[in-house]
């Protein structure tokens, strides 16, 4: 059984879910952390100590040179590992949100100059464009630790193409960033951004449907 590698303190969060599928999406990304880093680091799945820092985030407590990163969305999740420095990962369904939701969100989320760029657009790609900031914004606070604790705000884009992305600032300090889309052939795809805090980490990242777990 895929769960029975999940630490106790992972099996009584799991527990604790009311939603089935917020359940599922987090021991399919342990389980998926755990398998990987482990045949990286050459030990059991179970043996590695997965650490919680005070805002949320998990790291490896025995291997400081190494940092990896989980996101999900509806039936996938993705990781992101690399070895100096740390990662963020973000990944989003394009229909994330409506357009009109994308609307009312963009204010929150982006800066003055970033929101009359986006004005600029067509409603469609409006809501393209604001997902691509949006998930470059998410993978760079997630790989300064922090979440949406920040404000996104503080994420200074600096790409001239918002899709593909490239560096950004948060709070002064340079973060790396590589983004696109993936297609799954059953929805319209999803938006995904990978942050590092190294311009020269190589980022090795997967993505799988949860149900491959169960
Ligand atoms: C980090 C954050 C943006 C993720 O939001 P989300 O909608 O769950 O997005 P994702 O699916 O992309 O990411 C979830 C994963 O990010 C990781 N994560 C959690 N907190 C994190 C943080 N502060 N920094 C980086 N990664 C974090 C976890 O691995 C989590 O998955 P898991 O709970 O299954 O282990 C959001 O949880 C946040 O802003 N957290 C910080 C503030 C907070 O609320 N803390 C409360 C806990 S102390």
């Amino acid at each position: 059984m895929p769960g029975s590698i999940l630490s106790e303190a992972e099996k009584s969060r799991a527990a604790a879910f009311r939603s089935c599928t917020a359940r599922r999406l987090f021991v399919a990304g342990r389980v998926l952390c755990r398998s990987i880093l482990a045949n990286r680091l050459g030990c059991a799945p179970q043996a590695l100590c997965l650490a919680i820092t005070p805002s949320g985030r998990p790291y490896l407590r025995d291997y400081p040179d190494i940092d990896f990163n989980l996101s999900h969305t509806k039936d996938r999740v993705a990781l992101a590992i690399c070895r100096g420095g740390s990662i963020g990962i973000d990944i989003e369904r394009l229909d994330a949100f409506s357009e009109q939701e994308a609307s009312e969100i963009m204010p929150m989320i982006l800066s003055e100059q970033e929101l009359n760029q986006v004005d600029q657009l067509d409603e469609r790609h409006r809501r393209d464009v604001f997902l691509a900031y949006w998930v470059q914004k998410e993978a760079a606070l997630k790989c300064f630790g922090q979440g949406f604790l920040a404000n996104p705000q503080s994420v200074i884009l600096t790409s001239e193409n918002a899709t593909n992305g490239s560096k950004a600032q948060v709070l002064g300090e340079a973060i790396f960033i590589h983004s696109g889309r993936i297609s799954d052939g059953e929805s319209r795809g999803f938006q995904w951004a990978i942050a590092t805090s190294n311009a020269t980490a190589r980022p090795q990242w997967q993505h799988h449907k949860s149900g491959i777990f169960f």
